[in-house]
This record gives structure tokens, sequence and C-alpha cells, in this order.
């Protein structure tokens, strides 16, 4: 069953006078216990995905979209106080930049006791209740991997390092077991192994609790082994989605073909942590998009048609933008 459901959501902002599309009429789903990866080079858009899925875009975005659901309602048309309900209890967001989401004013105990619901505190004296809530805010932040909880508890977050106010966000989204977690590339800069057990412990919570996941993420290779299915974006387009199996073996898009060759789990004759070497160019600025296909200057197979915008074209659930598709003939 679809839980989150985005058709044609465009973004538009004022640049200089003239409204940019940042986001372009892109769709994409979550069912009940996916893990869908979003990925695509800096400046794609995901992070205002992210935003407009949870209502924290600044007011001088204009949103539009055929369709912005949450279990069949409509996140655009519910009041704040009803959206802010579904955020509080249901979705979960880690936002990219860990230090600027949390109060800089609280403690660490003091923001996470806060966030815990209610209904998990068992009945019992205020005394009780507390401890109640300081168990659980301990419980969860050895969960992911805070190692000293007894002194980062009562730290602000100036105070740690950036390695655990990552971890403790974790925290503070997994503290309310939300239906679905939106998390935008929370192990960046993490080391190895502290990214490994964060991945495993979203993986295990997707397992037991039937947590979904949207995933944001550049390591193309910690996530392909945890998520189902995928999206790709460029230039604030989904450039193609679908099952992460068969992107893997057969991906129809050229920019898809290039993230994964740029991976080097996918390809196994570059040696780790490789260059960038799939694609030549940057991705353009808003302000200055190519006409027609906007991977078009970039692209290997770009030819004549490509200078008319490609429609989204579907195979089974696999879903894509281009007029010559890769592997066509083997899906
Ligand atoms: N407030 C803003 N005004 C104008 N353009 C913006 C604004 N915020 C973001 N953008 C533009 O929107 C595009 C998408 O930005 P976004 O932050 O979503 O990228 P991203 O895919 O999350 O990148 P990264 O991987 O670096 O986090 C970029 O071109 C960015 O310059
Ligand atoms: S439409 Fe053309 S330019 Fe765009 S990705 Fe496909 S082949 Fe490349
Ligand atoms: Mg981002």
């Amino acid at each position: 069953m679809i839980i989150l459901d985005i058709k044609n959501l465009t973004l538009e902002i004022e640049s200089n006078g003239v409204l940019v599309k940042a986001l372009d009429k892109v769709s994409l789903t979550i069912q009940e216990n996916e893990i869908r990866a979003l990925v695509g080079e800096s400046g794609s858009g995901k992070s205002l995905i992210v935003r407009a899925i949870s209502g924290a875009l600044p007011p001088q975005w204009i949103v539009t979209a055929d369709r912005l659901t949450w279990r069949g309602q409509n996140l655009l048309s519910m009041t704040r106080a009803q959206r802010q309900a579904i955020m509080r209890r249901d979705i979960a967001v880690i936002f990219q930049d860990p230090l600027a989401s949390l109060d800089p004013s609280a403690t660490l105990k003091d923001q996470l006791v806060e966030s815990i619901p209610q209904e998990f505190i068992p009945k019992g004296w205020p005394w009780q209740r507390r401890k109640a809530r300081l168990r659980i805010a301990q419980q969860i932040m050895r969960k992911v991997g805070i190692k000293d909880v007894h002194a980062a508890i009562n730290k602000y977050p100036h105070e740690l390092s950036l390695d655990i106010c990552q971890k403790f966000m974790i925290a503070m989204a997994l503290v309310s077991q939300p239906t679905l977690l939106i998390a935008d590339d929370p192990t960046r800069g993490m080391e190895t192994n502290t990214k490994q057990q964060i991945l495993t412990l979203l993986a295990q919570l997707n397992k037991t609790r039937n947590l979904s996941i949207l995933f944001v993420s550049h390591d193309l290779i910690a996530i392909s082994a945890m998520a189902h299915s995928m999206t790709v974006l460029y230039c604030g387009q989904s450039v193609e989605s679908g099952k992460m199996k068969a992107m893997r073996r057969r991906p129809l898009h050229p920019y898809t073909k290039a993230l994964m060759d740029s991976a080097p789990s996918f390809s196994p004759d570059l040696i780790p942590k490789s260059p960038l070497v799939a694609m030549d160019g940057t991705i353009p600025t808003l302000q200055h998009l190519p006409i027609g296909c906007r991977l078009g200057p970039r692209c290997p197979r770009a030819a004549k048609e490509c200078v008319q915008v490609p429609e989204e074209r579907s195979i089974n659930e696999h879903k894509y933008r281009c007029h010559y598709p890769m592997h066509v003939e083997s899906v």
C-alpha cells in the first residue's frame, strides 16, 4: 500500500525577476515497508523534495502538485496543525545539516525527552514518569551508537562533535517510532564503521518495525545494499525510477548509468574511492538550463531529438525520461 504519494511536484522561486523551476513535475511514491533511495548530484533538488514533503520550505517558494498525500490525505490542503501532527507522529525527518536543526539553547536531554510521545510513558507519579522518559532517551541514544550517553545527554549541541550531533538527530527522529523516516544524507562524513552501524540499525527497523524510509544519499554503494527502490534526480527532474535490482542490472537512463559507473562496487575493476569518472561537465544552474533534455550537453548518447524535452515513459514499474534509453530491449 502506498503511504506517501507525490505526483508532479513542482517548486518555483523568483530569481532576478524570473521564476525558475527548481523541481519540475517530480513524482515519487513510498510503499509500506519500503526503503527508497533518492540520489543525484549535488544541486539536483533532493533536499528541496525533503523540505516540500515536510512543509519546511520558506514562504517564497511556490509549491504545486497534482498529488502530495500521506495515507490519502492531501498534505497541501490541510491546516498547519494537522500537518504538524502528521510530522510529529507519523513522518520523521532528519534534515541535511544536523547542527542547524538542533536547538542550540537546550541540552540533548531536554530536546530528546520533549520528543517522546506521551503514550510511550507508563502511568505513574511525575517522578516515575520523568525517570521513564530519561530511560527511553538514554536507550535510543545508545541504540544509534552514542557511546558515553551519560556525558553527552547533559551537553548542548555546540559542546559535541558533528558525529555525535548526527547520531543524535537520528535518535530524535526514531524516538517517536514513526511510520516513515525521511533521512537527508544522515551518514555524510561519518567514518565507515559508524556509517555501517547506522545503516544496519535502519535496515533492522525496516524489517522488525516495518519502518519505511526515504533515504537521500550520495553514497550509492551504501544505499544500494539496503534500498528496495530508487529515484534518480537530475536538475530538478526525476530521470529514472524503479526497483533497485532492475536499475542496478539494467539502468535505462545514461545519467543513472554514469552515477553507477562512478561507484566502485558497481564496476569491480575500479579501485575503491576512485574519483567520479562517468560524465564530463557539471550540473547546470537553474537559470541556465539547456533546452530539451537537461542532460543534453553532458550526455554521451545525445542526438538530434534530444533538443525536445523527453516525456516520462515506463516499462512496467520502471520509469525513465530519455529519447535513447539503454537496455530497453532486455527489460
Ligand atoms: N533558496 C533558494 N533560492 C534559489 N535556489 C535555491 C534555493 N535553495 C536551493 N536552491 C537551488 O535548488 C537546487 C536544488 O537544491 P538542493 O539543496 O535541493 O540540492 P541537493 O540535491 O539537496 O544537493 P546536495 O546533494 O548538495 O545536498 C539547487 O540548484 C539550488 O541552488
Ligand atoms: S534524451 Fe538524449 S540527451 Fe537526454 S539522456 Fe537521453 S540520450 Fe541523453
Ligand atoms: Mg541536499
